[in-house]
């Protein structure tokens, strides 16, 4: 199957004043039309890898190819066929032009007219609600303002693969679910395939196909944003309140799971394997021994699981 973005035993090595191993002999696949998001804290790896998939770096070690070229033999013919949106935004578009005349220069650059540049921009900024921020110096917008024309610049040339360096930088809450939106709907229409990375699990949830995370440097879990959670469900928890529970009934709930008694014996949580069942075997509990509760079942958050393969890793 040819992939969009195939990428290949990479690694990366800084030689600094130590040597640091930034991406460690990762490997993914991104399916054309997709959107992958490298998911992962504070220098994971993200940035580095998106930089190396971009042809901006070298991996030290590995193969990554573009659009099936590969990014050492034909690096120029994957800037012709990309749009990348660095994550350093200060110095991404001219400062003292405003994002109309940016986006004539940029896609000048990439052989467009200047009417199709403005048109597009245009009809970009309308969908996140920017069209009065057009004519401005881009030196005076907000941090996220500048963040956002940042993204809408890297896709005037309405490029086959994107990719996006944490493109919710920055942004409030309503702005980026429009940039969210934007670009699900480029994707969709332009039957592009998009990389982007971000640390916050809420904003890839609802837009990637795949998520890939990154944890110092090692790709640790490749999926979908569901089996992602359902990795963290395997610590899941049955919530039962009520009570006081008598020890008889603790020991009988001890047999489900690993049990954590709290607030005084009035709540218990129940982690197992299989938490469906686990439920099931709770309220047989319950009804046996004549007493009344409340059952739930606290569903892990993508944080929660997060926090539990960053932790296993
Ligand atoms: N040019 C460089 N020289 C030396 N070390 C570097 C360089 N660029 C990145 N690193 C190191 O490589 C590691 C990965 O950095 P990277 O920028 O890829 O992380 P990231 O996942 O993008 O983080 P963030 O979420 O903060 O953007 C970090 O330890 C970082 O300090
Ligand atoms: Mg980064």
């Amino acid at each position: 199957m040819d992939y969009a973005v195939s990428v290949r035993n990479v690694t990366k090595l800084f030689h600094g004043t130590r040597e640091i191993i930034a991406v460690d002999n990762v490997s993914f696949d991104v399916e054309n039309g997709s959107i992958v998001g490298l998911l992962g804290a504070n220098g994971a790896g993200k940035t580095t890898l998106i930089r190396m998939m971009t042809t901006l770096l070298s991996p030290t070690s590995g193969q990554i190819t573009v659009a099936g070229y590969e990014i050492g033999r034909e690096p120029q013919k994957i800037r012709e066929v990309i749009g990348y949106a660095g994550q350093d935004t200060e110095r991404s578009l001219y400062y003292r032009l405003s994002p109309r005349e940016n986006a004539k220069y940029f896609g000048w650059l990439r052989g467009l007219k200047a009417d199709t540049s403005v048109r597009r921009l245009d009809d970009f900024a309308h969908q996140i609600g920017m069209e009065d921020r057009l004519d401005q110096h881009f030196i005076t917008l907000s941090g996220g303002e500048k963040q956002a024309f940042v993204v809408l610049r890297a896709l005037l040339h309405y490029p086959k693969i994107a990719f996006l360096d944490e493109p919710s930088k920055s942004l409030d809450v309503l702005i980026a679910r429009r940039v969210r939106h934007l670009i699900k709907e480029y994707v969709h229409e332009h039957n592009a395939t998009m990389v982007i990375t971000s640390h916050n699990l809420k904003e890839l949830e609802d837009i990637c196909d795949k998520l890939v995370f990154i944890n110092r440097g090692k790709k640790v879990f490749e999926g979908t944003p569901q089996e992602l959670k359902q990795k963290g469900m395997r610590l899941e928890s049955v919530v039962v309140r009520g009570g006081p529970f008598d020890d008889i009934i603790i020991t009988e709930f001890s047999s489900i799971g690993n049990i954590t008694v709290v607030n005084k014996n009035t709540e218990i949580r129940i982690q197992s394997d299989s938490p469906y069942s686990a439920i099931r075997q709770v309220v047989d509990i319950l009804e046996k021994n004549g007493v009344n509760a409340f059952v739930s079942m606290v569903e892990p958050s993508l944080e929660d699981a997060f926090a539990k393969i960053a932790g296993d890793a």
